[in-house]
């Protein structure tokens, strides 16, 4: 293959070793990806991603998921650990994403700018016995950190909060946004499409239904009680038992625990978490795309209740978060549970707000 012209030899080898040797990339201004020259060859032009904590276990998976989606034209992965094994390895797959690695704090705004979607996994995972409120006091700070050189690199970037506890960590990420005059509530959005994903598996189970032809609305947020599975609401309209009503209900509100359980102190949910972050990211960007009625959960700066954050179905666009959908009407059981899951989410919501105002 010929060098395109205008590009001479070292500027050629310093492009495609790139993800080899971060740091030095970080001091080639030469080496510096243009949005025309991360195209691959005959790849349509698509959306740059950035994933923070890629190198874990759920960022791993999702690299990967990533660099085969279409739409994606730039993948930035940036970790503080092991973030150049992991581009390398995912940048030999033959698909059109262009990958870079990024490693360590000096190189995060490098990894920021320009992107148009960002997906956080980075943080510690829980271990048997723990809530995900347990991860907060690591957690918290790694996502306000993450949130501050967002608003300064990327402020127009939609993001995706995977980092637990969701429930607080977002309302992290609103706050630094607010600090730094860049929060738009479109664009903020807290993954609890997990809990959707088991719910359908759950579901069409119990109803012996094939999964893909399922969709359970998850309500709420994303942790125990505060999962709220409607499933006076699943598509295809059915009925169930009292009983299986309780079965559903808590298996989807324990997954997770379910999970780490099974791992047994070696973390939670990895695989299922990346195939879900990457349902999740696909809809974002499908949405930047401008296709119409792309409607999914996610937790969000929201009306539908008195809280100021809630998880429910929203129309993505090409803006973000277009629309909120209300609740739709709800039984006495799912009223009852309601009530019990907005009790728990004011103060996890509350204790985020206050780790940024402190
Ligand atoms: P992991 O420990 O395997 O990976 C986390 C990665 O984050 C590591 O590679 C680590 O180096 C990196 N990291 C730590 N601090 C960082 C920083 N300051 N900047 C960038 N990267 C940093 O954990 P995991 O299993 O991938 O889980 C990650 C998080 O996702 C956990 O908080 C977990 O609870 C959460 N999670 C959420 C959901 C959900 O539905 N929202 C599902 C599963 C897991
Ligand atoms: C999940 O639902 O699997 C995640 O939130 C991880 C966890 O700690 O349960």
């Amino acid at each position: 293959m010929q060098p395109s012209s205008g590009e001479n030899v070292n500027q050629r080898i310093a492009r495609i070793s790139a993800h080899l040797d971060p740091p030095n990339l970080h001091m080639d201004n030469t080496a510096s990806v243009s949005r025309l020259n991360c195209r691959a060859k005959g790849a349509a032009a698509g959306f740059r991603v950035a994933i923070l904590g890629a190198a874990g276990g759920i960022g791993q998976p999702l690299a990967m998921l990533m660099k085969m989606n279409p739409l994606v034209s730039v993948l930035h992965l940036y970790d503080v650990v092991n973030t150049p094994g992991v581009t390398s390895d995912i940048s030999h797959m033959d698909t059109g994403a262009v990958v870079r690695g990024f490693l360590g704090q000096q190189q995060l705004e490098e990894a920021l700018t320009g992107v148009d979607l960002v997906i956080i996994p980075a943080g510690v995972p829980r271990k048997p016995g723990m809530t995900r409120d347990d991860l907060f006091n690591i957690n918290a700070g790694i996502v306000r950190t993450l949130s501050e050189a967002i608003a300064k690199c990327c402020p127009n970037a939609i993001v995706n909060v995977i980092s637990n506890p969701v429930n607080s960590t977002v309302p992290i990420a609103a706050e630094v946004f607010k600090k730094a005059g860049t929060f738009d509530p479109k664009k903020l959005l807290g993954v609890t499409m997990l809990d959707v994903v088991r719910a359908n598996t759950f579901v069409a189970e119990v109803l012996g239904l094939d999964p893909r032809d399922v969709n359970v609305p998850v309500v709420g947020g994303h942790a125990g009680v505060t999962i709220l599975p409607l499933l006076s609401q699943v598509k295809p309209p059915c009925s169930f038992t009292p009983k299986e009503v309780d079965y559903l209900t808590h298996r989807i509100q324990n997954g997770g625990t379910e999970v780490v359980e099974a791992k047994a102190g070696a973390g939670s949910a990895t695989l299922s978490m990346a195939y879900a972050a990457v349902k999740f990211a696909d809809a974002c960007l499908r949405g930047l795309r401008g296709d119409a009625s792309v409607v999914e959960c996610a937790f969000v700066a929201s009306q539908v209740t008195e809280l100021p954050f809630f998880a429910s179905q929203v129309r993505l666009g090409r803006i973000g978060v277009e629309e909120i959908y209300p609740l739709g009407p709800l039984n006495e059981y799912e009223r009852a549970g309601l009530e019990k899951a907005k009790k728990e989410l004011e103060s996890s919501i509350q204790k985020g707000v206050s780790f940024v105002r402190k």
